[in-house]
């Protein structure tokens, strides 16, 4: 069939654009954050004239899973343990790793799955993997496994990746297990996203922004744990009513109106309830004052001085002479007089009126009384004003 010039610039630009979607989607994955970085062993098989030292298992290279390739890393021999690790020089967002055992490039099963076997990964924020987590491990109790390639998930953030692998005294193995172990990793790969405050296989997914300290689960983006006043997969929901702080677990103080408090550090956002005063209203009143964020003063009638109910004002220990209520802010009544108002007047000249503190009639007695308080009947033989009259 003929095309025309049109036709093939269009079925070209076709296929560019096909091609250029697939780089980009294949290339923008997971990065191996692995590669080239710093590793370490514990011990190194004598090496001459071949190199098998730590690094060759983040070399990049793995077509040759042989001793001879000079592409893998191999432990000295006659060991009980093995370990090997890379430093990602930072922490970092894991999603899994890659691990492509020695093969002596033999179909698998090759010769080494027996030494591999019973293995142990860590990621670990310091060289120490009992401070890390354990990603994989397994006594595999079937022949012929594990695989030398292997595909451990490891959703989690650290620094180090650490190969481990050990031959107890006090455990039985399965037959095939080998006496020794041996780090012989051609290549070990760790996928993941460099900086960890971003999520996603491209990387570029921004974790939400509530997470604790940015970080967030590297394939579903939730937070590993959110900032105080907030929760929730995704920390997008505040704190519900009347909690506030990390994981809301707080409980408001005595807030006034609704009890509510600010999501994030448990102030009050319209002071406090009667009895408590401070930023949470969680300190009761000081001595003296009550009352809704204990802004009254108690009242300086007060029996004890200034010691009243925190919540309503009211005195304890009743009222100084002269006052009464429970709060003791009200004068006696007229004719009453006294601690709390529990005396009555005597028979004062102006209608049953005395002095409210002590009961004294100001302006003299009825006729046929006497006294402060005018509660004297005069005494036989006389009577009238001040009893000076003479029967
Ligand atoms: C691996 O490397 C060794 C040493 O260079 C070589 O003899 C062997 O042919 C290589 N094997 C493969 C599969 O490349
Ligand atoms: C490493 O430290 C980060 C905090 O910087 C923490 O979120 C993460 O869980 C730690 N990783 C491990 C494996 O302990
Ligand atoms: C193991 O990985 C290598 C390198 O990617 C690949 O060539 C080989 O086919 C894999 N072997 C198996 C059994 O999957
Ligand atoms: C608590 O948070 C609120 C709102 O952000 C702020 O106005 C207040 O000053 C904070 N209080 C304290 C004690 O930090
Ligand atoms: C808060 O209110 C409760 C219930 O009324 C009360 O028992 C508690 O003493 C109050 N706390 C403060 C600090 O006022």
């Amino acid at each position: 069939m003929y095309l025309n010039k049109i036709d093939f610039q269009g079925r070209m630009i076709y296929l560019i654009t096909i091609w250029i979607f697939l780089i980009t989607t294949y290339s923008s994955a997971f990065k191996n954050l692995a590669l080239n970085k710093p590793a370490w062993q514990r011990t190194t098989w004598p090496s001459k004239p071949i190199l098998w030292g730590a690094a060759k298992a983040v070399d990049g290279l793995y077509t040759n899973r042989s001793a001879d390739g000079n592409q893998c890393s191999i432990a000295g021999g006659n060991q009980f343990t093995a370990e090997w690790r890379v430093d990602l020089d930072s922490v970092v967002s894991i999603s899994h790793i890659n691990i492509f055992y020695r093969t002596d490039n033999l179909q698998s099963p090759g010769p080494y799955y027996h030494r591999f076997a019973g293995y142990f990964v860590y990621v670990s924020n310091t060289t120490q993997r009992e401070d890390g987590y354990l990603c994989f491990h397994e006594i595999q109790q079937v022949d012929r496994t594990p695989t030398e390639n292997q595909t451990i998930s490891c959703p989690v953030h650290g620094r180090y990746v650490i190969f481990y692998n050990e031959r107890r005294q006090d455990v039985t193995y399965p037959s095939f297990y080998s006496q020794y172990v041996y780090n012989e990793l051609c290549e070990v790969e760790v996928y993941g996203c460099p900086v960890q405050r971003y999520y996603g296989e491209n990387c570029d997914l921004p974790c939400p922004e509530n997470c604790q300290e940015q970080r967030c689960s590297i394939t579903t983006g939730e937070c590993l744990g959110c900032v105080p006043g907030y929760k929730g997969p995704r920390c997008s929901q505040a704190c519900e009513k009347e909690t506030y702080g990390l994981e809301c677990l707080s409980l408001c103080g005595n807030c006034s109106d609704s009890g509510e408090c600010d999501n994030v550090n448990g102030t009050c956002l319209n002071g406090c309830k009667e009895g408590a005063q401070g930023d949470k209203c969680q300190t009761q009143c000081q001595l003296g004052r009550f009352g809704e964020s204990c802004l009254q003063n108690c009242s300086s009638h007060c029996y004890v001085s200034s010691h009243c109910n925190r919540f309503n004002g009211e005195c304890l220990g009743g009222c100084d002479h002269g006052w009464k209520n429970l709060d003791c802010k009200q004068e006696c009544d007229d004719g009453k007089f006294g601690y709390n108002c529990n005396q009555s007047c005597g028979r004062c000249s102006d209608g049953l009126q005395c002095d409210k503190i002590n009961g004294t009639c100001l302006n003299g007695c009825s006729p046929g009384f006497s006294g402060n308080l005018c509660d004297i009947v005069c005494p036989p033989g006389f009577f009238g004003t001040h009893c000076l009259g003479v029967v």
